[in-house]
């Protein structure tokens, strides 16, 4: 098949490469210059395990083509994924200025009969909205062409993005029609071999779909977080009760992990939009609502354990972070919890020396400029090198490297020996054991089980 896909980010990106390398061609249409210039040179816009293989190799074989005219991709192809931002506008509701915008050029320059996928997370009716600007533009040429617009919103996790389009759980189709049906069948038909793994519903009902997944891992998130905080007015071991619960089936342990609260493009976004469409059909979304704000607490739990261990005196102290992106195995910062921490200790006076595997080129554009030139942020190059002479060592994002350091060697490059762990990462008892004055989120030492 030949395929456009609108939007090379993390998702559009991940679909075009993904799909290419099962043999069809596929054109990644961007306005974003620079990036499809870099694309064209094998230079990828994000950090992706596994990506810049597929993506430099399928490059080569002709598959994967990269261009800013999507007239030029349009010659070739009638089947069109719509994967741009979603991003939330002033009052938390999806803007869909960039999927609007796409559907209106698409109309434009259609030829012939063709299906229009939106993968971008979209409000539920947003379909109609693309369909009705399509039929505008035609209408406005004076043409009739048959068209369908089906939902497939997208579940991929950055961090195990290819992964996850590979071998997906399950793929989400909304449409009514047969043609676009056929369509969809035989393009995922590869990734789905063993595990027919399709499911067809209304195009609303898809919609709706990718909302409330991530609003359900959020509200699981938050729950835990909720449980952390008050575990640790009470002398309990969130960890305890983590392994206590999640052994039940109905539970499970996904998602359950206490820590400093979620980030990332799409779960604070879309816990937003969900807020969002709740208001705007007289429905008042309490539970949502909650979970948000659960999250917004959370943020800052790290810079108050930090401040309360030196009896809020920051000034001139020096703190050294681990991990900036918003999860392990992204450059993502998007929402990061370490932007809370960073901006919370510089502004309180400290000074922060920060380490991270991969997000050291995006980290540097969410904070101000001047931060750097005067040394109060400084991104260095390696998890020691950040921990010399420091206050104390704030754990903010999981990465391996960090689950399990030497502690003999941090002891002896901080200044004082005191870990935050953002993500209950070590044990309390054996950490304070090995000196360290240990903070962790809902965690108690004494009640580690024997
Ligand atoms: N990032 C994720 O993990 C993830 C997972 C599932 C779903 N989603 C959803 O997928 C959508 C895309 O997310 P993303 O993280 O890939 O976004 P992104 O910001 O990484 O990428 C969007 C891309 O679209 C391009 N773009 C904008 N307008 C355009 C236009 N008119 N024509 C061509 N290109 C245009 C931008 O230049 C950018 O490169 C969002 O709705 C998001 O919520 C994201």
């Amino acid at each position: 098949m030949n395929i456009t896909v609108v939007g090379t980010g993390y998702v559009g990106l991940v679909t075009g490469a993904c799909i290419a390398e099962m043999g069809n061609t596929v054109y990644c249409v961007d306005v974003n210059r620079d990036k499809i210039e870099n694309l064209k040179k094998g230079i990828l816009p994000i950090y992706e395990p596994e990506l810049d293989t597929i993506v430099v190799e399928n490059h080569a074989a002709g598959r994967l083509q990269f261009t800013t005219s999507l007239k030029e991709a349009m010659a070739e192809t009638d089947v069109y994924f719509i994967a741009v931002g979603t991003p939330p506008g002033e009052d938390g509701s999806a803007d869909l200025r960039y999927v609007l915008d796409v559907a209106r050029e698409i109309g434009s320059l259609m030829e012939r009969p063709s299906v229009v996928i939106n993968k971008s997370t979209v409000p539920v009716g947003t379909a109609d909205k693309v369909r009705d600007t399509v039929r505008q533009q035609l209408e406005a040429r004076g043409v009739d062409i048959e068209f369908d617009v089906v939902s497939n919103p997208e579940f991929l996790k950055e961090g195990a993005a290819v992964d996850d389009f590979m071998h997906p759980d399950r793929i989400i189709v909304g449409t009514d029609s047969a043609r676009a049906r056929q369509i969809m069948d035989e393009l995922y038909a590869p990734f789905i071999r063993n595990h027919p793994r399709m499911m067809f519903m209304g195009v609303r009902d898809a919609e709706m779909t990718k909302y409330a997944a991530n609003a359900m891992l959020a509200t699981k998130i938050s729950f835990m977080n909720e449980v952390a905080s008050l575990c640790e007015r009470l002398g309990v071991d969130v960890e305890n009760v983590r392994l206590g619960i999640g052994s039940d089936q109905r539970i499970g342990f996904h998602f359950i992990y206490a820590g400093c609260g979620y980030g990332g493009s799409c779960f604070p976004k879309d816990v937003k939009a969900l807020i969002s469409i709740a208001h705007q059909n007289d429905f008042e979304p309490k539970l949502l609502q909650a979970v948000e704000a659960r999250n917004d607490l959370q943020k800052h739990s790290l810079f108050n354990k930090v401040s309360a261990h030196f009896s809020g005196d920051l000034e001139g102290r020096t703190i050294a972070v681990w991990g900036l992106a918003f999860k392990p195995g992204t450059d993502d910062m998007r929402e990061a919890p370490s932007v809370v921490l960073i901006n919370s200790l510089i502004n309180a006076g400290a000074k922060v020396r920060a380490f991270d595997p991969v997000a050291h080129e995006t980290a540097p554009r969410e904070f101000p400029e001047e931060w750097f030139t005067e040394k109060k942020l400084e991104i260095v190059d390696g998890q020691y090198e950040a921990a010399i002479d420091a206050d104390a060592l704030v754990l903010v994002t999981e990465w391996k490297p960090f689950r399990r350091p030497d502690f003999k060697a941090l002891k002896k490059l901080l200044r004082t020996p005191v870990i935050v762990d953002g993500r209950n990462q070590y044990d309390p008892a054996q950490t304070q054991r090995a000196g360290f004055h240990y903070y962790g989120i809902g965690r108690m030492p004494t009640h580690a089980a024997i």
